[in-house]
């Protein structure tokens, strides 16, 4: 059918039905703004988000709306001054109910410029406080997952090692028992005090390896030679490992010194070869090796050319990827309640680290496991 209607009635009607379609939004607030940001007009989502009437609010500035801490600090003018410069201006924020109540809005601000000029803004303002309110709650909530979570944790771990320590105490008070009971027996006697001090070593261990974690390790470095202490360490490490366990030392010569503390080096040594030892099921063999690194490790940032590295090696049945990726964290652990507590190769790795050096775990399943620390060599 052929359209009578003038391009004028179009304009008109077109406009009209513009106008219609803008008031009758009712979940956005639409409002025009002059140049300076004063209200020219607005919709019926805006009557109805913001709660004013027409006569209240056409000819104010926008800057009403805005709670005083953000229209003290600009905010409204930053608003109108980023949708010139940038095309568009999104922001969320709080901002006023003629009642004074607060709301979350959405607020998006873009420029409206004919021929060039400047004439005004298009404001549309949303108000999604419920939205807003579901994130706070949902974080709220993550949060008191997590600290939860760490709760679990700390119970776990604290059970964790009182069974450390009760058994521990219990070889002692056993030894100590059997001791008094047989003390004629040579043979046995002597069985009995390795066992006992075995047991008690470990528990420094233990009681060294808290105390560093919870005060992130205090070194006190000095320049040793690390073959000389490896074979210090000697008795400590086959005392450590009982019947059924092979150690060898197999030491680099004329190895440049290193500056490290001596009781962490000790511990993280110890701590390597008890990992060892705890992976066989009865025999094994352990080798603690010193060297020269033969490459420079690729993780490290530093002006240092040569390390030196100290390694334990075993032929035990190894580790999967993703215990490897774990191993160093923490209170990783794949051992039962009252057998590990996570904290061997993490005070390894740490002490590695704070002494200028790195440490690096090569393992796959049935190959075996190599621990290598490598510290920076002194010069002279
Ligand atoms: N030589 C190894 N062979 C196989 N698995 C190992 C070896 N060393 C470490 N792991 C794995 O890495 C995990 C973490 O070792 P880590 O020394 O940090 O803790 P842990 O030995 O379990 O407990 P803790 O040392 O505190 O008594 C171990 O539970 C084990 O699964
Ligand atoms: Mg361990």
């Amino acid at each position: 059918m052929h359209d009578k209607r003038t391009p004028a009635i179009h304009a008109f009607e077109d406009g009209q039905q513009f106008r219609l379609l803008v008031q009758s939004v009712v979940d956005y607030a639409i409002y025009m703004l002059d140049p300076d940001g004063y209200i020219c007009n607005w919709n019926e989502g805006g009557r109805r988000i913001k709660g004013y009437d027409d006569e209240e609010i056409i000819g104010q500035h926008f800057s009403r709306f805005y709670v005083p801490a953000d229209r003290d600090a600009g905010e409204p003018q930053y608003g109108l001054r980023m949708a010139r410069e940038n095309g568009r201006y999104e922001k969320e924020g709080w901002r006023l109910r003629k009642d004074g109540s607060r709301f979350w809005a959405s607020v998006v601000i873009d420029p409206i410029v004919i021929d060039g000029q400047l004439i005004g803004y298009a404001k549309v303002t949303r108000d999604v406080t419920e939205r807003h309110e579901s994130t706070l709650r949902l974080a709220e909530a993550q949060h008191a997952l997590l600290q939860a979570k760490k709760i679990e944790a700390i119970g776990k771990l604290t059970l964790g090692l009182s069974h450390d320590f009760n058994n521990l105490l219990g070889v002692i008070v056993n030894s100590l028992d059997l001791i008094s009971a047989h003390r004629d027996d040579e043979k046995r006697v002597t069985r009995l005090v390795e066992g006992a001090l075995r047991a008690a070593d470990r528990g420094t261990l233990l009681t060294r390896q808290l105390l560093s974690f919870a005060r992130g390790q205090a070194l006190a470095p000095e320049v040793l030679d690390i073959n000389e202490l490896v074979l210090g360490m000697k008795d400590v490490l086959l005392r450590a490992c009982g019947v059924g366990i092979e150690i060898d030392l197999s030491l680099a010569t004329d190895l440049p010194s290193v500056r490290v503390d001596r009781t962490q080096l000790e511990a993280a040594l110890l701590n390597l070869v008890i990992n060892s030892r705890d992976s066989f099921a009865d025999k094994g063999r352990i080798t603690v090796a010193t060297g020269l690194a033969d490459r420079r490790p690729p993780e490290i940032e530093s002006s240092v050319e040569d390390f030196v590295c100290v390694c334990v090696v075993d032929n035990g049945p190894g580790m999967s990827e993703d215990v490897v990726q774990q191993a160093v964290q923490p209170f990783f652990t794949t051992k039962e309640v009252g057998r590990g507590s996570g904290l061997g190769l993490s005070q390894a790795h740490g002490f590695a680290a704070q002494s200028g050096g790195y440490l690096h775990i090569d393992s796959e399943p049935d190959q075996g496991t190599r621990v290598t620390m490598y510290f920076p060599a002194l010069e002279d």
